[in-house]
């Protein structure tokens, strides 16, 4: 039998990682089982219990699990401590070893494939909730000078900013304050919006044609915050699928200690998905 690794989320039947690891195995001829479990909050712990019983050696782990896969972890890394998620497991003789490689996916797309250096940079995160804690660090880490963090529930962005104060220049701001800044270098979406009903509301004056626009998602959940980005004169835009092959490529380096090219599978998920 191959080793087996899964994704857990709730839902995942449309996720992209089974296909992205097939394509890293299949680079380095390694022979590995990964699928996809969808499973509810409520069965997450027993179904992780049970997939490790079985004799599973990795995961990854989505929405809405990354917290309490962080909670079941027997050892956490840095980086996943500080994120208070995990989307990383590693089976070891313990238990499980809980990593995030969300923060450092995001950077290695940004800065690797495209070439941006986010060292002196200004940027503003939209979003305090996991996917938020996961990237903020590892923009301060990577460089970026200011972050001020923006969320609907002011206390979640005072609370994030608290848990990472340490890694940088962070502060948290209320959404009335934001037709107050001058234009930002870079704007991240780390919101959920674009799968609840209340649309982003966002002044014009936070953008100009030099800033980057990033939005975490892709596909169409990525659509309203880049289209807004288009309207306000951002040059520059990225969507999340390169993060999440990153992302896989960085958790797949901590399963095999090899890491993959990622150039080639992101170019075939783009002409997959017909994306930008
Ligand atoms: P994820 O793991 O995808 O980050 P999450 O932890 O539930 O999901 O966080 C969702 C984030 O999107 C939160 O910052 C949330 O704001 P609140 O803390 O106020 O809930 C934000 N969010 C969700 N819908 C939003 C909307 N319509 N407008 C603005 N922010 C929204």
């Amino acid at each position: 039998m191959n080793p087996r690794y899964a994704l857990f989320g709730h839902p995942v039947a449309h996720s992209l990682s089974p296909q992205i690891h097939a394509q890293f195995a299949q680079q380095f001829g390694i022979a590995m089982d990964y699928v996809a479990i969808d499973v509810a909050p409520d069965a997450f712990a027993q179904t992780l219990q049970k997939f490790a019983d079985d004799g599973g050696w990795g995961g990854n782990v989505t929405v809405p699990h990354k917290q309490a896969a962080f909670a079941l972890c027997d050892s956490l890394s840095g980086r996943a401590q500080r994120a208070g998620s995990v989307n990383t497991l590693l089976r070891t003789e313990s238990g499980w070893h809980g990593d995030t490689t969300d923060g450092i996916g995001l950077v290695r797309d940004l800065t690797i494939r495209h070439g941006y250096d986010l060292h002196g940079c200004r940027a503003l995160l939209l979003g305090a909730g996991g996917a938020a804690a996961g990237v903020a660090p590892a923009l301060l880490d990577a460089g970026v000078r200011e972050l001020v963090i923006v969320n609907r529930t002011q206390a979640n962005a005072a609370a994030l900013v608290a848990r990472i104060a340490e890694a940088g220049n962070v502060r948290a701001c209320e959404w009335s304050e934001l037709t107050a800044l001058r234009p930002f270098e870079m704007i991240v979406n780390a919101t959920s919006a674009a799968r609840a009903v209340q649309p982003l509301s966002l002044p014009s004056s936070l953008a100009n044609s030099q800033t980057l626009a990033v939005d975490l998602g892709y596909g169409n959940a990525a659509d309203d915050f880049l289209s807004w980005a288009t309207t306000v004169g951002c040059e520059a835009r990225i969507d999340g699928l390169g993060m999440l092959v990153e992302q896989a490529a960085e958790s797949f380096l901590l399963w095999h200690g090899l890491r993959p090219q990622t150039n080639s599978v992101l170019a075939r998920l783009q002409n997959l998905a017909g994306t930008r």
